[in-house]
Order: C-alpha cells, then structure tokens, then sequence
C-alpha cells in the first residue's frame, strides 16, 4: 500500500514537470519535440523487456500503429524498420508528415541522446507507411488494428481532457476486438480521476491496468510513471 502511494506520488511528480513543460512549449507556440528511440526501448517498456525474437513472433500477422511515432522511421534500429524487415504491418503516425518532415542536424542529436543507436536516413525505406494525421484522425477503417502504441506523446505533451476522449474513441473505433492500446509515460489513473464526463465514458469501454516502471540512473528516458495498457472491453451479444 505504501510502495503504491508512494509509486503515484513519484509519477504525480513526474506529470507535474512535464506540464510545465507542455505549457511553456505552448505558450511560445513551438512544436512538439521529435525524437526516435529504438526498438530495444519499445520493447522494456511495452513488452517486458522480451526478446527482439519473442516480440516479432507475437506480432505476426498483426496490424499496429504508433502514434506519435516521431523520427523513429528513420533510424534502423527502431520498431518501426525493425518490424518493416520481417514483414509486420506496422505504421508510424505523426502529423509532421503532412508538412514533409525533414530531417536536420539537430534531429540527428536529439535520435542519438534519447538512444537512438541505428543508421540514420532520409531515405529509409517504408516511409510510405508513415501517416501525416493527429491522433484523433486515423485513416484506418473500423476494427482493423490490433496495437496502439504511443511513446512521450499522450499525457506527456497531450493533457487536455476533451482532447484525451477524442483520441480515445478513435482508438476504440479502429481497434478489433481483442485490440489494445499501450501508453508510457501515464499517470496513475486511479488517483487522477478525470473531470471530463467525455473522458470517462470512452475509457470505460476500455479494461485498464497499469504497470509502474522506473529506471533511477536514466530518469530522463526512464522517469517514474506507468505502462497504461487498455484493453477493449467485450460487447456481449445474446
Ligand atoms: C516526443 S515525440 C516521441 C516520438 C517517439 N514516439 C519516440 O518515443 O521517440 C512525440 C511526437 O508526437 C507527435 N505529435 C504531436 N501531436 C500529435 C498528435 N496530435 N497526434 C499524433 N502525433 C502527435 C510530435 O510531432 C512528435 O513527433
């Protein structure tokens, strides 16, 4: 009880400091930062840490997306061109493609401090499968996903209640069945109650659980904050 209290203490904390930085980044008009961590990252934090081998396996034959996606597409050593090399059906979504995304010199140092080990290319391949939409827009018919993923976008720089529950119900509508969305950094939602009735009526649709995670010597990769899963819930036909 008291780890608990103290683990949504320490992600409260965390939230606290990246919406100052979300609101100072909005008060000057500036864009979202874009960054590119590699599929070893995604995999500590989205599946467990599981091998490269174990996670390809599970997500054969599956569609997934990751909103957000930022520069990922680019570097070799992502989720994004790693699951493109063994044929998953895999797609990046961040509005900066509508606007031709390019990558400059400082992209490259942003890739490199957030982990970003791969090459690093303008011209990596697939880039057909990145999607230029917000999050709340995806061009993807009903029930045809079967991940999410969103990395340092929702709640990181998306805080905005109405603009969570807009985001949420697209999930839900391309979602399948047994589709899911996982989220990190996330609040601790049960001590986060939202205030938006909007809100709370999407995320019931939705089985949530949330894991904590932290990694003291890298808190700025690794600050304390959840692993939100969100399962769709089961319409039951009598
Ligand atoms: C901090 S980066 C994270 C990139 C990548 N997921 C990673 O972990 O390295 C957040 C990205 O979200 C994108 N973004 C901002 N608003 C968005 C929205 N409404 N829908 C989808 N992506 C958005 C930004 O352009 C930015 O590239």
């Amino acid at each position: 009880m008291f780890e608990r209290r103290l683990q949504s203490k320490l992600s409260a904390l965390t939230f606290h400091g990246m919406k100052i930085n979300a609101d100072v980044y909005e008060y000057f008009s500036l864009p979202v930062i874009s960054t590119g961590r590699s599929f070893a990252y995604y995999r500590k934090i989205f599946f467990g840490n599981r091998s490269q081998r174990e996670v390809l396996e599970r997500l054969e034959g599956k569609r997934i997306v990751d909103v957000g996606c930022g520069l990922t597409p680019y570097v070799s050593d992502s989720m994004f061109q790693i699951c493109r090399k063994h044929g998953i059906d895999f797609f990046g979504v961040d509005p900066k493609f509508a606007d031709g995304l390019r990558l400059r010199p400082l992209d490259v140092a942003k890739i490199r401090a957030v982990g970003g080990r791969g090459k690093i290319s303008a011209q990596a391949p697939g880039l057909e499968k990145c999607v230029g939409v917000h999050a709340d827009e995806l061009p993807f018919d009903d029930g045809s996903v079967d991940l999410i993923l969103s990395n340092f976008l929702l709640y990181a720089w998306i805080q905005d209640e109405t603009s969570l529950a807009n985001i949420y119900r697209e999930f839900h509508r391309v979602l399948n069945a047994s589709g899911e969305v996982r989220i990190y950094p996330a609040p601790d939602l049960d001590m986060d109650r939202s205030r938006n009735s909007d809100l709370r009526e999407v995320m019931k649709k939705f089985d949530i659980t949330q894991r904590f995670s932290v990694r003291w010597l890298n808190l700025a990769k690794y600050p304390p904050a959840y692993m939100m899963t969100m399962k769709k819930k089961q319409v039951l036909t009598t």
